[in-house]
């Protein structure tokens, strides 16, 4: 059995899984729903909130902390960021972003970027269904009669006109942004309490949108999945609309704070810690991710303004979609965290080279979880041939430290994109296939 090094299971894959959604259509358009709600006594003997939604079971500890100026990169790392994770919200830190004003007409985004693909999900979740891959402009024509939900990379287009808030401006928050999502429906959306792999800014751009908080301590209480393989994040059994307090009495234990969004507000949701959410009337929203590294390399703050206004579109994300992609990559793991770990891998190997079996060494303690069957032996085995092949570009079985730290990201996401499955559909050929890795 091989030792595992603390810094090695910093590497963890660790694949965001949006974790969406059942919904109440009739409350779509309340926007004035009481929040936090007001807790009533019990006069049946009965526990209090039984059987009501999650948030009637006692009274929240508080609102989420509020700035109305974002926080610098540096403060949101020293008094957020850094273990143990505190959420906050922005008030209005994306109000100048054009995506505020425009984006409340449908008719608008449908002219402008109709023509762009996104991955579509039924509001009332099936855990089952693969999302459907459609036009934006199809989807805006049926998304309130089908009950259809975009949960999908922004795609490139649309990110100018979305702002990055300046905690995310610098340092290794910036060098470490993953992707965007879009988040599009007609309200009454209701998550599960779940949780994510990654960090996450979550701005409103139309709608409201109510959040539950959890502390990830909590999670013994909360009859949380197992976790699946590869993947940081995971979801409660607990039924969000009836909290059974007689099989699940510990809930009453469990603190909560909350947060409403309003367009224009984001709220950080740090990897891992607990939320539920609720949205009323057209919902619009746009998410930044980014890696929740256990560091913060500051080097580069000093010479950034992070008060000059920046869009969405001026930063690098790891994970995009444009028009003609073959693939909507969502939930990908950051390959900058795998490059970093084969470079560990060599230096603790003592190696001037990656061998396929140094990257068999970095496989296992990233990827392979120690409880799984040794059935998939077999498996892992191939994956490790198929990724240090596609990286071996050369084909000389050994890639060199510096060609390892010069290597196109694009090579290192044709490898990450073997460890899991795409989240939707892929594009059919239907035009030249000579254009299909546009
Ligand atoms: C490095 O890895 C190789 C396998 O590629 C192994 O044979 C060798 O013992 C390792 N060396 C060190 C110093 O760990
Ligand atoms: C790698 O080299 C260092 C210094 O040369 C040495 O101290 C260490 O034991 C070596 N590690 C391995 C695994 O051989
Ligand atoms: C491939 O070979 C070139 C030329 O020798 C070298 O510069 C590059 O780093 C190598 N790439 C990899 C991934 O080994």
């Amino acid at each position: 059995m091989l030792h595992v090094p603390a810094r090695i299971v910093l590497m963890y894959i660790f694949i965001s899984v949006p974790c969406l959604d059942t919904s109440g259509v009739d409350k779509a358009m309340r926007m004035d729903a009481v929040f936090p709600p007001v807790i009533q006594p019990s006069d049946s003997g009965l526990p209090v909130g039984h059987l009501l939604p999650l948030g009637h079971q006692r009274e929240p500890e508080g609102p989420v902390k509020e700035y109305t100026q974002p926080l610098t990169p540096t403060e949101l790392w020293e008094q957020h960021a850094k273990s143990p994770y505190v959420p906050l919200v922005y008030r209005q830190a994306i109000a100048k972003a054009p995506a505020v004003t425009n984006w409340q007409s449908d008719k608008y985004i449908r002219e402008k970027y109709g023509d762009l693909d996104v991955l579509v999900e039924k509001k009332h979740e099936d855990r089952g269904a693969r999302p459907q891959r459609m036009p934006l402009g199809e989807f805006l024509d049926n998304y309130e009669a089908e009950d259809w939900y975009v949960v999908s990379l922004l795609p490139d287009p649309m990110r100018a006109e979305m702002q990055v808030p300046r905690s995310l401006l610098c340092g290794t928050f910036k060098k470490n942004i993953l992707e965007s999502n879009l988040w599009l429906s007609a309200g009454g959306t209701k998550s599960l309490l779940h949780y994510d792999a990654d960090h996450n800014l979550h701005c409103l751009i139309s709608g409201r949108k109510d959040f539950i908080m959890i502390d990830d301590k909590y999670d013994d209480l909360l009859d949380m999945a197992d976790k699946k393989q590869f993947s940081g994040s995971s979801f409660s059994h607990l039924d969000m609309d009836r909290i059974d307090l007689l099989t699940n009495p510990q809930v009453s234990e469990v603190p909560w704070t909350w947060a409403t969004l309003l367009p224009g507000d984001c709220i950080f949701i740090p990897a891992g810690y607990f939320h539920q959410v609720r949205s009323y009337g057209r919902s619009v929203a746009a998410t930044i991710m980014w890696s929740p590294l256990d560091y913060f390399d500051d080097s580069d703050c000093a010479t950034t303004d992070i008060d000059r206004y920046t869009a969405l579109s001026d930063v690098r994300l790891q994970w995009t979609y444009k028009k003609g992609d073959k693939f909507i990559d969502m939930g990908y793991m950051n390959v900058e965290v795998m490059r970093n770990g084969l470079l560990e891998a060599m230096k603790r190997n003592n190696s001037t080279k990656l061998t396929k079996e140094i990257f068999g060494y970095y496989y296992e303690f990233a990827v392979v979880d120690e409880e799984e069957d040794k059935e998939l032996e077999e498996e892992h085995l191939e994956m490790i041939d198929r990724m240090f092949g596609i990286l071996d570009k050369n084909k000389t079985g050994y890639i060199t430290r510096q060609g390892l730290q010069s290597l196109d990201i694009e090579v290192l996401k044709d490898a990450a994109r073997l460890l899991d499955e795409t989240h939707g559909p892929v594009r059919e050929n239907d035009e030249d296939q000579t254009h299909d890795e546009l």
